[in-house]
């Protein structure tokens, strides 16, 4: 039975890349399987000057382009629910036409009060935007529920997401406010959980006894593309490190929630996040490795060095690469170093949690261990998702020698089983009021709490290296000093690149 409350969706940002290739497509597959309410009106607001129908128009291109369609007359069933306001964002005076088309759109289509305002718009606007909703009502729940759906990043540092909560939860309450991370919004980032609370056997390993290091790899062949302008202020430590990737570390490293309620879940995270064991100035130039792709050749085509992309400046500092080595100090993970990497421009688009046992405390067998740690669970968030694990078996033939073999589970084995896009499932969500898979505040200021020595220290600190290396590989070869100090080394799932050089194992 579809319970989704009648709402209107309201999108700012609405002539953006992000509504065109993922919001509106998730919407419109929300609307093919039944999943919007009966009463369901979509209002997309920007600064551009539409009409309704120029802009369903451009939406209709959007769902056509981004996802596969089985029968036209869906698209323009969903299109008929699109509308369009143009809105001067900074301009207080615009919000209360905006307030009256949300009003005339309500009586219309018999919709009732309830709303959601998805800021798919520069940060720069996200003090701003939520601040005049509320001077003309809009935050109000008396007519019906409101949310607020902010995208990424959540501040720029330490200060400014203080100062954006501060400026958010001065009008909207802390259950109103929806923070996408779209990392959590996949389908294998969420079976993390499964994987570890419904299966006894992988739970009582699951700990400083048995771990040896946790690897969380998220690797992109891609460069900055046209982003360049967003990316100069970012950097991979922001763009990836401060939210995906320490959410996915979380929810690797969280203890068992009492249930499945947000709250519950989200209490456990939000203890990792608070156990972070900060990282000294001192140690950051150790800890932390910090580079930028150059150019080079990569299968046969010339691509530029990150310097040379659109909109950065020549002589930029911005990181593409970041790998940092921490702790997590709490009685599960004490004295277990998690590895987290991330960059553009590397071998392979890659993204997964590698959790490294402890080998054996005596050797039997001939040859000697096959590899410092035998034994890994690498849970693939993407591509090719799945969940590997390797042991050691008897290599056939006489004596005892010991060969790694995978025991592998590939989702694309499941048949018939969709896999909904992050953001399908995280509209949703929204739409229902479920918040677990979204970001809450004090994760946010923790997060950025403890990256801050290291932010602090690569804009301030020039002796602190950044490292250039040749697009197509695998990041400065320093970031394997964090690993291999202790003997062990990332794992490289394509390193046997085969002629085409996509070849991962899993
Ligand atoms: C975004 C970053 O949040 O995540 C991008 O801004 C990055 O730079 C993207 O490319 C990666 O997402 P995914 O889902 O492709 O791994």
């Amino acid at each position: 039975m579809n319970t989704n409350d009648n709402h209107i969706y309201v999108i700012f940002g609405a002539s953006g890349d992000l509504t065109k290739r993922k919001l509106v497509p998730a919407l419109y597959s929300l609307f093919v399987q039944n999943l919007l309410p009966e009463k369901f009106a979509l209002l997309g607001v920007s600064r551009s000057d539409f009409t309704d129908t120029e802009f369903r128009t451009a939406m209709e291109s959007a769902i056509k382009e981004f996802k596969e369609i089985d029968d036209t007359s869906h698209v323009e069933a969903f299109v008929k629910k699109i509308h369009y306001q143009s809105i001067q964002f900074n301009d207080a005076s615009t919000y209360l036409p905006l307030k009256q088309r949300l009003e005339k759109l309500r009586t219309e289509e018999k919709i009732g009060g309830n709303t959601v305002f998805y800021l798919s718009t520069p940060p720069s606007l996200y003090g701003i935007i939520p601040q005049h909703l509320a001077s003309v009502g809009l935050n109000l729940q008396n007519d019906g529920w409101k949310r607020l759906i902010i995208e990424k990043p959540f501040g720029y540092d330490l200060e400014s997401a203080l100062k954006l909560k501060d400026q958010l939860l001065k009008d909207w309450q802390e259950d109103q406010l929806f923070r996408i991370d779209h990392y959590l919004g996949k389908e294998t980032v969420q079976n993390l959980l499964v994987t570890r609370f419904s299966n006894g056997i992988f739970e009582p390993l699951w700990n400083r006894n048995y771990i040896d290091h946790v690897e969380i790899t998220s690797a992109e062949s891609i460069g900055v593309e046209k982003r360049g302008g967003y990316y100069e202020t970012s950097g991979a430590l922001r763009d990836m490190v401060q939210n995906h990737l320490l959410q996915v570390a979380a929810i690797t490293a969280m203890e068992s929630p009492s249930s499945l309620e947000p709250i519950a879940i989200r209490n456990e995270i939000l203890k990792v996040f608070q156990s972070l064991r900060p990282i000294k100035k001192e140690d950051v130039k150790t800890n932390a490795i910090r580079g930028q792709y150059l150019a080079a050749t990569v299968k046969n085509e010339k691509v530029p060095g990150y310097r040379d992309e659109e909109g950065v400046n020549p002589e930029s500092v911005t990181e593409t690469y970041a790998a940092i080595k921490f702790y997590i100090d709490n009685w599960r993970w004490g004295g277990v170093p998690f590895y987290i990497r991330t960059g553009k421009r590397l071998p392979t688009r890659v993204t997964e949690v590698v959790i490294h046992f402890k080998p054996t405390p005596h050797f039997l067998f001939s040859g000697g261990p096959v590899c410092s740690s035998c034994n890994q669970l690498v849970i693939r968030i993407q591509p090719d998702e799945g969940v590997l694990l390797k042991f050691g078996m008897k290599t056939p033939g006489a004596g005892f020698e010991v060969q790694t073999v995978n025991m592998d589970f590939h989702y694309s084995d499941l048949t018939n089983q969709r896999i909904p896009s992050a953001y399908e499932r995280l509209i949703y969500d929204s739409m229902k009021g479920d918040s677990t898979l979204f970001a809450r505040t004090e994760e946010v200021i923790e997060a950025w709490k403890f990256l801050s020595p290291v932010i602090d220290c690569w804009k301030n600190d020039k002796d602190v290296p950044l490292f250039g290396y040749p697009a197509g590989t695998w990041g400065p070869e320093t970031a394997d000093d964090l690993i291999e100090d202790r003997d062990m080394t990332w794992r490289y799932p394509c390193k046997n690149l085969s002629d085409d050089g996509i070849y991962c194992e899993l």
